[in-house]
């Protein structure tokens, strides 16, 4: 079984919701353990012990992430780097307006997971017409819209797909196995 850890920071419960919905989307697949947890309540040495993969979720704050979650990595996380290799990861952020710097965020997340050496990835599906997470799940304030949170639910869900067919090497839990002929709604 896969364990996935839903990691997220949230001052006012937007990245927290967004963190909900990537958790509902990862329990898609029965066999992938799933928890979800605020960055103050989260145990580094738990993670690094126990995580096969990451969704990591911050605030859009100043075009970045909150000053909490990059705290955590610096001095919680940072005694296990270079033990914690070939994790699989992914991101998502609430910001406050389109183009607000959540997609910068998203990358800022993923930079640190690449330093972690973690396998980063983004999606290549659309949710909607003009909707995907290339670069994570991102949201203006609280995820409402229904392609808004779908983008949510599908990060989770690929990156549960990705932990069962590359960590618990299940080859029919590859998404394109699983979704064979996959094509982008609308087109
Ligand atoms: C210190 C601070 C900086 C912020 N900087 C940005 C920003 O650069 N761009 C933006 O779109 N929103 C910005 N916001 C708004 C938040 O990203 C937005 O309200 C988000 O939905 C909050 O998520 P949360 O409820 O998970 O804390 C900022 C908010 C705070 C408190």
């Amino acid at each position: 079984m896969g364990r996935i850890a839903v990691i997220y920071d949230s001052l006012t419960g937007n990245t927290r919701q967004m963190a909900e919905l990537v958790a509902e989307g990862a329990r898609r697949l029965p066999a992938m353990e799933v928890s979800v947890r605020g960055i103050e309540d989260s145990d580094a040495a738990e993670i690094a012990r126990v995580a096969d993969g990451i969704a990591l979720g911050s605030p859009t704050n100043l075009g970045v992430m909150s000053w909490r979650m990059k705290r955590f990595w610096d001095e919680q996380m940072a005694p296990h780097w270079m033990s914690i290799d070939g994790k699989i990861g992914c991101s998502f952020s609430s910001a406050g307006a389109w183009g607000g710097g959540s997609e910068i965020t998203c990358q800022a997340l993923n930079t640190i997971l690449m330093n972690f050496g973690f396998l980063v990835f983004g999606l290549t599906d659309y949710v909607g017409k003009a909707s995907s997470a290339h670069y994570g799940a991102i949201a203006v304030r609280e995820p409402r819209e229904e392609d808004v949170r779908e983008s949510c639910r599908k990060l989770g869900e690929r990156l549960s797909e990705w932990v069962g067919a590359f960590i618990d090497r299940d080859p029919a839990l590859h998404p394109l196995v699983r979704e064979p002929g996959r094509k982008r709604p609308g087109s």
